[in-house]
């Protein structure tokens, strides 16, 4: 899915477009599943332009991704074809709305397999803007270390904020 220029209105287009190779420090994935943030759509609307997108046509980046992977890049040790992974795709790479998208190996991680792709592609954006809420601007030490806070979370029903108050439970030792 491509847009050409930026608009707040749906206007995304169906095209083909080549598989796209991956560089040394890449994986090429084939994408089962992905989710649409906040920043898709912002950036379809325009709100960093001219930065973002830099050239049109625009693959959006569907920043949050799940899928297979097909082939790695020299310098990727840890993944294989075959394995099923999780990935954040930068929005200022883009590619991940699409059938074929390239990720960094560094951003992949493995999908465990209790987590469906729907369920896995909806986790990295806002695990890590959860994370990096709490720690770095909130302060919090996540196993509990620290001094006890109380924190508000608003739109606490989101991707952002569900995942901000679910993040101590995890690490909480059972
Ligand atoms: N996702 C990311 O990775 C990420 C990263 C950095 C920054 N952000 C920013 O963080 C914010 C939340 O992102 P998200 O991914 O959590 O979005 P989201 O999943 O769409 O959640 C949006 C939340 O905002 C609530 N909300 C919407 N309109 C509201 C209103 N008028 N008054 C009160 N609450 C309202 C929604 O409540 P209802 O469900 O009741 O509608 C929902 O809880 C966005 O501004 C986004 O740009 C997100």
């Amino acid at each position: 899915m491509v847009f050409n220029f930026y608009v707040a209105q749906r206007i995304l287009q169906h095209v083909e477009v080549p598989v796209p190779a991956p560089k040394a420090d890449e994986v090429l994935l084939k994408i089962e599943a992905v989710s649409i943030n906040p920043i898709d759509w912002k950036l379809q609307k325009g709100i960093v332009r001219p930065f973002l997108p830099r050239k049109f046509p625009f693959v959006p980046s569907a920043t949050d991704v799940a899928g297979e992977v097909v082939t790695v890049g020299s310098g990727v040790k840890n993944f294989r074809a075959g394995d099923k992974v999780v990935s954040w795709i930068s929005p200022a790479s883009s590619g991940g709305l699409a059938e074929f998208c390239v990720a960094k190996g560094s951003l992949t991680v493995p999908r465990p397999p209790e987590l469906s792709p729907v369920e896995a592609a909806g986790i990295p954006s806002g695990a890590l803007s959860a994370h990096m809420a709490l720690t770095r601007f909130a302060g919090v030490k996540l196993d509990l270390s620290g001094p006890q806070k109380s924190i508000l979370v608003t739109a606490a029903s989101g991707g952002v904020g569900l995942l901000s108050f679910n993040w101590p439970n995890l690490e909480t030792p059972m």
